[in-house]
């Protein structure tokens, strides 16, 4: 009898717990109550950029990935930088982050409409599938809601949380386990890179002295490093070019059909070939409907990645500074 009543209690207290935990956890249309309006503001105003300049879409894609693999998707990316403190922003892979105008049109227009209650970190998550969806004009995801934003931010914690590009596949693999996500995670999230621009210096090693002998990346394509070749000098940092060659700003599945050429414009995209169970992936993954459906399931799970929810962190009242 003690035996059973000891372990009801443990139940009952296993219960509790997750009930607690429960309550700390992202959820849908969070705002439903505080602020009824918030997710159709955020659409609205992004869908109002994004028809301004298409390439608004591929920034507010990656700006939410480097957020969410550097301390979590808490906003932390887009803080300014102090005359004490240097912010992820301002570090080595900021290079191309743009938007940041953006997400604070939208975090003004909300605390316009009820301050104080829709976190940065959330308008970043939403206003990167928004973006992404305009081209759509529906949804191409579901986005839970309820982070928090944090309070620090800090340029050193950029190196080793985000791959450079690069990363061979056992060093892709290992970062994105540190951040809980799959091989197929990795391969489906890598085809973000169906949209947006990339600068010579990304990828120009691979042209020019991919060994330090002088050579290319025998496993590239010949005529599409001829093609990257004539655009790219060896040193050239500015130039920018399109990662999906003709589609750069159309979200399609064309990004591992190209892949599958050898037409991978990064060592980390080439990667994905290196390794039999991602190369599979990618061979799915040429289906469009199939990526739709994986893409949006795993940035449900990258924005969802070491969250600030319940009372940590803060509701910030611009997104460039703490409160
Ligand atoms: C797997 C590891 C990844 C590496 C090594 C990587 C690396 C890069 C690099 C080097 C660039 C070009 C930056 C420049 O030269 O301006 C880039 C651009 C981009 N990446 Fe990734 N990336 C990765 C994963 C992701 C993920 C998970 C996403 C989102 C789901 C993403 C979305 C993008 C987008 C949209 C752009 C274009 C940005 C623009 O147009 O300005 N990347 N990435
Ligand atoms: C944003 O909302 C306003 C007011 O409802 C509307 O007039 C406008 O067309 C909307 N813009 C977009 C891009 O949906
Ligand atoms: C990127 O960081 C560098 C310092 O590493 C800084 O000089 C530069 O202004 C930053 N770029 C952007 C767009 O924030
Ligand atoms: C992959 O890259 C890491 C880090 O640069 C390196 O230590 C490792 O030897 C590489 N692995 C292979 C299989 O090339
Ligand atoms: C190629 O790489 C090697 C080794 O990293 C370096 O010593 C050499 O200067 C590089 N050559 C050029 C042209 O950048
Ligand atoms: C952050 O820095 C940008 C660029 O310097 C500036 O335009 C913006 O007003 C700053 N935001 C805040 C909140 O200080």
């Amino acid at each position: 009898m003690t035996r059973m009543r000891s372990r009801v209690l443990v139940l009952v207290l296993v219960a509790v717990l997750v009930g607690v935990c429960k309550g700390g956890e992202l959820r849908k249309n969070f705002y439903r109550k505080t602020c009824p309006d918030a997710e159709f503001i955020v659409k609205n105003v992004t869908w109002k950029h994004v028809s301004n300049n298409a390439n608004i879409a591929a920034k507010l894609l990656r700006m939410h990935f480097h957020d969410c693999f550097v301390r979590g998707c808490d906003g932390s990316i887009l803080i300014n930088s102090t005359a004490s403190n240097t912010a992820e922003k301002d570090a080595g892979p900021n290079l191309s982050l743009a938007g940041y105008d953006v997400i604070e049109d939208i975090k003004a227009t909300l605390e316009s409409t009820c301050p104080g209650i829709v976190s940065c970190a959330d308008i970043l998550t939403l206003a990167a599938r928004d973006s992404v969806s305009f081209q759509f004009k529906k949804s191409m995801w579901e986005v839970l809601t309820g982070r928090r934003d944090g309070t620090v931010s800090r340029a050193s914690e950029t190196r080793g949380n985000l791959p450079p590009p690069s990363s061979n596949f056992t060093a892709l693999k290992s970062s994105f386990k540190n951040k809980k996500l799959t091989v197929h995670d990795l391969v489906v999230l890598s085809g973000g890179h169906t949209i947006g621009l990339s600068h010579c210096n990304s990828f120009s090693t691979r042209l020019y002295n991919f060994t330090g002998k002088g050579d290319q990346d025998p496993t590239i394509d010949a005529e599409y490093a001829k093609t990257l070749k004539n655009i790219c000098s060896p040193t050239d940092t500015t130039t920018t070019l399109d990662m999906d060659p003709g589609s750069g700003t159309d979200f399609d599945s064309d990004f591992y059909t190209g892949l599958l050429k050898n037409k991978g414009l990064f060592t980390s995209d080439a990667a994905l070939l290196t390794n039999k169970g991602a190369r599979n992936i990618v061979n799915e993954l040429t289906s469009q409907a199939k990526f739709f459906t994986e893409f949006g399931q795993s940035m449900k799970r990258m924005g969802a990645i070491e969250v600030l929810t319940g009372s940590a962190g803060e509701i910030r009242k611009v997104c460039g500074k703490i409160n």
